[in-house]
């Protein structure tokens, strides 16, 4: 089988390690923080210097394609109406960043006709970048990884969820059952990076995620790496998940993908 899209992979890792080094030269530098739709959603100039580094690579490169990026506050640039449009969150985790913890990451995604076909999450503090193409699996700096085969209860899973940064969607994080989670888990993370904690899951250092209220580009990249790391990714109910302003997300390893979605619902 022919794997689509390598030359759009390259630049799509050369993009996000170029606002990678924006944003490690930065850390515990940056000047300006502002709220935008509440005080607890943050973002600081960085957020917005490293999104336009990457939709200027891009736009130069492939003319014909449409990017939505964070910043732009979900407006689309370069060419809309294509069927291929790119999923840019320059830095997921502003609020570790801001803080500074460093836990955050760069994650760039290519849709056609709606589906996520290729995914890059790097994280630049540690120099890991996790990348994937449809039907060509998952790689951690070219090396291919895979969820944790060897977890088949949640009893034995280490999970990890967030905290939506909007607090109009907190109560929307209550509909799901999270203490009963944490009463049937091994443990539980909140790492701050959707995109990253959804690598991690991938290259089988966590068993499985779930957040409520997220946007498209905290989630396109993290998806294909999941789905080609031999993971499971739906909605709350198990349906596929689709792409839309607002996504419910559950990402695991696959053997625990049912007992997951039992307990959050139940
Ligand atoms: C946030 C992070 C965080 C998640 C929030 C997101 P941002 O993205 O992914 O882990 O809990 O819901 O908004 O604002 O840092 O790009
Ligand atoms: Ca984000
Ligand atoms: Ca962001």
């Amino acid at each position: 089988m022919t794997i689509k899209y390598q030359e759009e992979l390259s630049l799509a890792v050369q993009a996000a390690r170029k606002a990678g080094r924006l944003i490690n030269n930065k850390l515990y530098r940056h000047q300006v923080t502002e709220t935008k739709s509440c005080l607890s959603d943050l973002v600081t100039e960085v957020d917005r210097e490293a999104e336009s580094c990457i939709v200027q690579l891009l736009k130069q490169h492939f003319p014909g394609h449409a990017i939505i990026g964070e910043e732009q506050q979900g407006n689309c640039t370069g060419e809309p109406g294509g069927n291929m449009t790119w999923y840019v969150d320059p830095l997921d985790g502003t609020t570790n960043f801001v803080f500074g913890v460093p836990f955050c990451a760069v994650s760039i995604a290519l849709a056609e006709d709606g589906v996520p076909v290729l995914g890059v999450v790097h994280d630049p503090l540690r120099e890991e970048t996790f990348t994937a193409l449809q039907g060509g699996g998952a790689r951690l700096n070219g090396s291919t990884i895979n969820v944790d085969k060897t977890i088949a209860t949640l009893e034995h899973s280490l999970l990890v969820t967030g905290y939506p940064g909007n607090i109009a969607n907190r109560p929307r994080m209550h509909q799901v059952n999270y203490t009963q989670v944490l009463d049937c888990c091994n443990n539980l993370r909140a790492l701050g990076s959707a995109a990253l904690e959804l690598a991690y899951v991938a290259g089988g250092r966590l068993t499985g995620f779930w957040e409520v209220a997220l946007r498209p580009w905290d989630v396109a990249a993290g998806m294909v790496l999941v789905q080609e790391a031999d993971g499971t990714v739906s909605n709350l109910a198990g349906q596929p998940l689709q792409l839309a302003e607002d996504v419910d997300i559950v990402a695991t390893n696959g053997l625990i993908h049912q007992e997951l979605l039992t307990c959050l619902t139940g």
